[in-house]
């Protein structure tokens, strides 16, 4: 079938490529050549393709229900909230589909506390070159007019502040009464694998700020929960509990599933019928949430993206070290960066050539963020391929 049908709505430019099976970190197209798959459908694939125990825990699923209502208790469903309650010292889990409703519930429930609080005009801080969605509300909370032009009006109720800046906030807080809470991925990902200066020093700070302002710590781990940074969630390096906490891509290793979850500011105030979603929790994306949380514990997938991260980078910036195109690599567990100093989005395409799966974010920043079970030798041809790839188009 041609991929130039326009069937499919044109909102994505495709890599010239279909590929016909996976198989742990590694796609295969027809022709058989096989790629290593550094981008894992956008930091999805948490325990890479075809995963022998994911796959028949998912068939047993499959093989007893897929989907029940919301109207009945879903044993997957509860499992999977214990289990994530339990990793994160929060009270309860609200599940959707995906990211932007996991932070389109944050946003829902930020709203709720203020009117709890009679703040009616109610304002979330965000951030400059963030992303958190595309519904109306996370894509008004995104920090990229790229992602917002052409959709205004946009929802208002948000107050925009460069990332990793304190100050700001601060002084936001000595003039503003209707603030009620601060939205923030500890790691910038889609803006271009961006870490705060000092992430413990970051995340605590902001915490202190809206124990302070009785505002709400929310943070959005979409891309950098599931292990994926070295700790189930990334603000786990920090001395940082949020309030609410968004997760969503790597929670279900492919199958969709969304999560948000709540500490008890939120937990009291919340009641039957003020929030809800047909397909959310429901019992094969919550088995596909339970099965990724079991392969990460019995395969110490948090501990490999730590070593493997580390390596990857500490290789990266050696073999890249004598290139005055390359600005930085940036590194927190498998979340991995390389900015150059021009743009470099047809890298995409040419990495193909080098048998290499990768994305650009931010224009010039590569990403890497491959399954959590890269092992040594996989990780040494990674390294080789991106040296070879980024060396020839610095030189081209
Ligand atoms: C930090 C962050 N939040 C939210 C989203 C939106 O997630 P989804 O595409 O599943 O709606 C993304 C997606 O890239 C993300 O990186």
């Amino acid at each position: 079938m041609s991929s130039k049908t326009n069937a499919v709505l044109n909102t994505y430019g495709r890599l010239p490529i279909s590929f016909e099976k996976g198989e742990g970190v590694w796609l295969f197209d027809k022709n058989g050549q096989k790629y290593l798959d550094a981008l894992a459908g956008v930091a999805v694939n948490t325990v890479g393709h075809s995963h022998t125990y994911f796959i028949n825990g998912l068939k047993q699923q499959l093989d007893q229900y897929i989907h029940l209502s919301n109207y009945v208790n879903i044993q997957e469903q509860e499992k999977l909230a214990e289990r994530l309650v339990k990793y994160t010292n929060l009270e309860s889990v609200f599940f959707s589909n995906s990211g932007c409703e996991a932070n389109e519930a944050a946003i829902k429930f930020a709203r709720l506390y203020a009117s709890s609080r009679n703040i009616v005009n109610p304002e979330i801080i965000v951030m400059e070159n963030s992303f958190h969605g595309r519904t109306m509300a996370t894509l008004s909370a995104t920090g990229n007019r790229k992602v917002q032009a052409g959709f205004e009006p946009l929802l208002k109720g948000f107050i925009r502040v460069s990332f990793d800046d304190l100050e700001s906030i601060k002084k936001i807080s000595e003039q503003n009464k209707n603030v009620v809470a601060i939205l923030v991925e500890p790691i910038q990902g889609e803006g271009g694998v961006k870490l705060p200066k000092n992430l413990n020093h970051y995340l605590s700070s902001l915490r202190s700020i809206c124990d302070e302002n009785d505002w709400l710590l929310m943070f959005d781990e979409v891309q950098t929960g599931i292990g994926r940074t070295g700790k189930l969630y990334a603000h786990q390096y920090a001395d940082a509990l949020p309030d609410v906490l968004t997760s969503a891509k790597g929670l279900g290793s492919g199958v969709p599933i969304g999560a948000t979850l709540v500490g008890k500011k939120i937990t009291s105030i919340i009641k039957p019928g003020q929030h809800g979603s047909t397909f959310g929790g429901n019992p094969l994306a919550c088995k596909a949430g339970n099965l990724t949380l079991d392969v990460i514990e019995n395969e110490n997938l948090m501990l490999n993206a730590t070593i493997q991260g580390a390596k990857i980078s500490h290789q990266l910036r050696e073999a890249l070290k004598d290139f005055s195109g390359v600005k930085d690599v940036r590194q927190l567990g498998l979340m991995i960066g390389i900015e150059l100093y021009k743009p470099c989005t047809e890298l995409m395409t040419i990495a193909l050539k080098y048998n290499l799966l990768i994305s650009v974010t931010a224009s010039s920043v590569i990403r890497i963020v491959p399954p959590l079970i890269i092992n040594d030798e996989e990780a040494q041809f990674l390294v080789q391929k991106l040296k070879e790839l980024v060396t020839d188009f610095l030189e081209s």
